[in-house]
């Protein structure tokens, strides 16, 4: 049994996390401000399974006195999203300096054994070279990107300088249960899928030809767990995805085979922001780590959709029959 400090462990990836490390007999503090978040995500365990701290990881003070007595500090508060860091640069960059300086002293100064950073492959920027190998030049072109490889830059920095043990995971498109369908941290299929068991077409930006390495949650979770004891994993940074990648119009057509049932497009604007294609090169992980993606797209698809129409409660009329 250890003991793990969760930062944005209400959130899409870090509940999921959490239940993964309670289910294992681990002990876990959560530690959020519920910014995304939700407590719902948190709150049906037992006070001797999972602690809720609510604060901001730039507040130093707090940030410490939570990461007390723990053996591993896995850092994914920040906020989600693109378009949200371009709208507003300042918040999305403080939390990934700021906040992730915090955790990584607080990490280093209770000598916890290991700190995992949930970083991103918005770090490639706008390269079209596929797939993305982890020694390609990272180079964000957008404020979340940015704030990511800055993340990753003080993992790397304090690995170096302390020898406080990091790995950085640069996640692909992750989905699958708890994922937002709306507002930042919503991602194309938690939209999909709500607008499916709404029965609304489903918004497509520019000619659904764009593709991306979409990888699901309990894949990520493995990643996570496998990244606080690999041994050589230590200041190093691994592509976490599927090793695959699928057109978002490729996605609306899962659906329909899945459904039985021709899934509409409300076709849009491509978005400048938007890369054209994305796809990771999976060798590191599956190497240092040991990583092996599990679950198919089809099959991620499917319990994806079934989680939404179990969850979407009263949002949802005239849902078809999955
Ligand atoms: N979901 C993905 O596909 C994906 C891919 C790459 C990287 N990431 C990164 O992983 C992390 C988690 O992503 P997610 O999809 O779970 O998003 P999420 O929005 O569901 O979770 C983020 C959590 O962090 C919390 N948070 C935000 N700012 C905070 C602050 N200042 N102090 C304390 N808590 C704070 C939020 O309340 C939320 O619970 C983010 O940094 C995100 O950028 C996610």
């Amino acid at each position: 049994m250890a003991k793990y400090l969760v930062t944005g462990g209400a959130g899409f990836l870090g509940s999921n996390i959490v239940e993964s490390l309670v289910a294992n007999g681990d002990k876990v503090i959560v530690y959020d401000d519920f910014s995304t978040g939700s407590k719902k995500n948190v709150q049906d365990y037992k006070q001797t399974e999972v602690r809720v701290v609510e604060g901001d990881v730039c507040d130093e003070k707090l940030m410490r006195k939570a990461a007390r007595g723990c053996d591993y500090l896995l850092h994914l508060a920040g906020r989600a999203g693109v378009e949200g860091s371009v709208k507003n640069p300042d918040a999305t960059l403080k939390v990934g300096f700021e906040g992730t300086l915090n955790a990584l002293t607080a990490a280093r100064d209770l000598k916890v054994k290991r700190f995992i950073y949930a970083s991103s492959c918005a770090v490639y920027g706008e390269s079209p070279v596929l797939p993305k190998e982890e020694t390609m030049l990272a180079s964000p072109y957008n404020p979340y990107g940015a704030a990511m490889l800055i993340g990753e830059e003080l993992s790397r920095v304090f690995y170096a300088t302390y020898r406080l043990e990091t790995v950085c995971l640069r996640l692909f498109n992750v989905y699958g249960p708890r994922q937002s369908h709306v507002g930042p941290s919503s991602s194309v299929i938690s939209r999909f899928c709500a607008a499916i068991l709404k029965g609304e077409k489903a918004e497509i930006f520019g000619d659904g030809k764009q593709s991306r390495d979409f990888v699901y949650i309990s894949d990520v979770v493995e990643a996570f767990r496998l990244a606080c004891t690999a041994p050589k994993a230590e200041g190093e940074v691994f592509n976490i995805a599927s090793g695959s990648r699928m057109s978002v119009g490729g996605l609306l057509s899962g659906f329909t085979q899945l459904l039985e049932k021709e899934i509409l497009a409300d076709t849009k604007e491509a978005r400048p922001s938007d890369v054209r294609h994305s796809l990771a090169d999976i060798l590191k992980a599956q190497e240092v780590l040991g990583y092996r993606p599990r679950v198919t797209i089809a099959e991620g698809l499917a319990k994806s959709l079934l989680w939404y129409k179990k969850n979407l409660g009263k949002e949802l009329k005239g849902a078809p029959r999955l």
